[in-house]
């Protein structure tokens, strides 16, 4: 299954292989995933999917750094982040992923464009005038231009949504990871939070990746990955407007996401 994924694969800016996750819990251990393979080709918009419990805020957070994996190993951007000191790690976070939380994780001290200004903090080499810019044109982007003074308490879900969706993007990270990005959202703010990261993605190459429960994340996705129980079950790659699906060892056309797509395309 990851050779099939790596024999199409030109750059990986992610790759994940044979990655276990055990965590304890008293005497007892959870396996939480359980020998992960995967590559993200550079530029994707992947959604990972899969049951509440499956794994999927567990390996978002061990791409993003936060964890590290019980075996196996984590290239972000041709690295291997298994020898690095958490200095390093540090470092790599801040310059390659930007983290987009299911409950944004904003400082509610700070404004929405402090939030979006603190990650910049840590560039020495921008100044404040250019830091100030940079903070302007994300919200912008994001379409708050006119709140930037006010609090998080001060701005509705949908919008302290897009402030995190801004300070994740100001750093110009290369991947961009959003655990359940659209959870707390309703249908309509969802819908234009997800049409906005889908334009980022296609205009600056970010590579996006996301966990979701939602079929309208999957229905915009080119690459889907369905995890149940720690292990991955599906892989399918988007080309044009047809899904082909790699299982375990084999290639088959599947009628099922191309299914689950017209649903969507329906509602
Ligand atoms: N810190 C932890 N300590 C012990 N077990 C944990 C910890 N974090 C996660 N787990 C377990 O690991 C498994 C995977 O959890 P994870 O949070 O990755 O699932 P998920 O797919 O993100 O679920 P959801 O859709 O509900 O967010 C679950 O069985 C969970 O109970
Ligand atoms: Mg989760």
């Amino acid at each position: 299954m990851a050779q099939a994924m790596n024999a199409a694969d030109m750059v990986s800016v992610v790759r994940i292989e044979n990655v276990f996750k055990e965590y304890m819990l008293g005497e007892q251990k959870v396996r939480a995933l359980c020998d992960i393979s995967l590559s993200v080709d550079d530029g994707v918009f992947l959604a990972i999917a899969g049951p509440s419990g499956s794994g999927k805020s567990t390996l978002l957070n061990l791409i993003g750094c936060i964890d590290t994996p019980s075996a196996g190993k984590i290239y972000i951007n041709g690295e291997d982040v298994g020898g690095k000191t958490p200095d390093q790690l540090a470092d790599l976070r801040a310059h390659t992923i930007g983290f987009i939380f299911q409950t944004f994780n904003l400082l509610p001290v700070l404004s929405a464009a402090e939030n979006v200004e603190y990650p910049l903090l840590q560039f020495r080499e921008l100044g404040a005038a250019r830091r100030r810019e940079r903070v302007a044109k994300y919200l912008k982007i994001v379409g708050l231009s006119q709140y930037a003074d006010h609090r998080p308490n001060q701005l509705s879900g949908g919008q302290r949504q897009r402030v995190a969706i801004a300070r994740a993007l100001a750093t110009k990270p290369k991947i961009v990871l959003a655990d359940e990005p659209t959870a707390n959202l309703d249908h309509k703010t969802g819908e234009g939070i997800l049409s906005l990261m889908k334009r980022i993605n296609r205009r600056t190459r970010t590579t996006f990746i996301f966990s979701t429960h939602d079929r309208r994340v999957m229905a915009m996705a080119d690459r889907l990955v369905k995890i149940e129980d720690g292990k991955i079950a599906m892989l399918g790659v988007r080309t044009a407007r047809h899904w082909s699906v790699v299982r375990p060892a084999k290639f088959i056309n599947l009628d099922m996401v191309q299914a689950e797509q017209e649903n969507e395309d329906d509602n």
